[in-house]
């Protein structure tokens, strides 16, 4: 790294292999890695756990003076060599990805004043050392500086078939159709959102994780980091 503090922004739809890219790259260059998708997620959770979602109703009033509450860190964890999430000091990297949390995360994070905390959260993440953030609006709205900026595409299919497999391999219950289903109706909400919906900025390198693999990515965003100047 040839600055002294160097900020990466990588944004694109669910489930696109943001987060498989971003720990690689984070790990590559030594730098941290944060998923802020996971920030929304511990929110959402937080509100299952705490009465404030029934059926598609967010009681608004109680979510926000419950964020006051919320506590959202990261440890890594040597064994996985990831940052795992904690809410409220309590492990929840598993529970935030079942398939409760997924249904309601786009609407919980829709929401004007929940963005605003988060993004201050992340913005204060970035503040001192270098950084790989993965989200929605990263390069948009947190970090609009950011050094470089990715937005990441692949077809709704390749990203239902990969969220299929991780909930075969955690052996939960659900068919392929269903998990497009909500593919679809995520990447609809996340896009027409009126709080900084998903969008990819202007300066954005655009990379399709459909048709190339892990290294080949890396080595892209490698290259383009040079392009740049960033990295010898
Ligand atoms: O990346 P993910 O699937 O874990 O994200 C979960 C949800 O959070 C997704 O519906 C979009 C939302 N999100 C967001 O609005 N802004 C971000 N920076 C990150 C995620």
């Amino acid at each position: 790294i040839k600055n002294s503090k160097l900020v990466i922004a990588i944004d694109g739809y669910s489930s696109c292999g943001k987060s498989t890219v971003a720990k690689d790259l984070a790990k590559l260059l030594n730098i941290i890695f944060i998923d802020s998708g996971a920030m929304y997620r511990c929110v959402t959770l937080y509100a299952l756990n705490n009465g404030l979602i029934s059926g598609d109703n967010i009681d608004q009033k109680g979510l926000k003076s419950a964020l006051q509450n919320i506590t959202i860190s990261f440890k890594f964890d040597a064994e996985s060599k990831t940052n795992e999430t904690y809410l409220n000091g309590k492990l929840v990297e598993k529970e935030i990805r079942s398939l409760e949390v997924s249904n309601h995360v786009s609407s919980i994070s829709a929401i004007g004043f929940v963005r605003k905390k988060m993004v201050e959260l992340q913005q204060k993440m970035g503040e001192t050392e270098s950084i790989v953030m993965d989200g929605r609006d990263i390069g948009t709205v947190v970090f609009p500086q950011a050094d470089l900026k990715l937005f990441m595409t692949a077809s709704p299919e390749i990203r239902a078939e990969r969220r299929f497999k991780e909930f075969q391999e955690k052996n939960e219950n659900i068919s392929f159709e269903e998990v497009l289903e909500n593919v679809k109706k995520r990447d609809h909400i996340d896009e027409t959102r009126e709080e900084s919906p998903l969008m990819k900025a202007d300066d954005a390198v655009v990379l399709d994780n459909g048709r190339i693999g892990k290294e080949e990515q890396l080595n892209f965003i490698v290259q383009e980091l040079k392009k740049r100047n960033l990295i010898n």
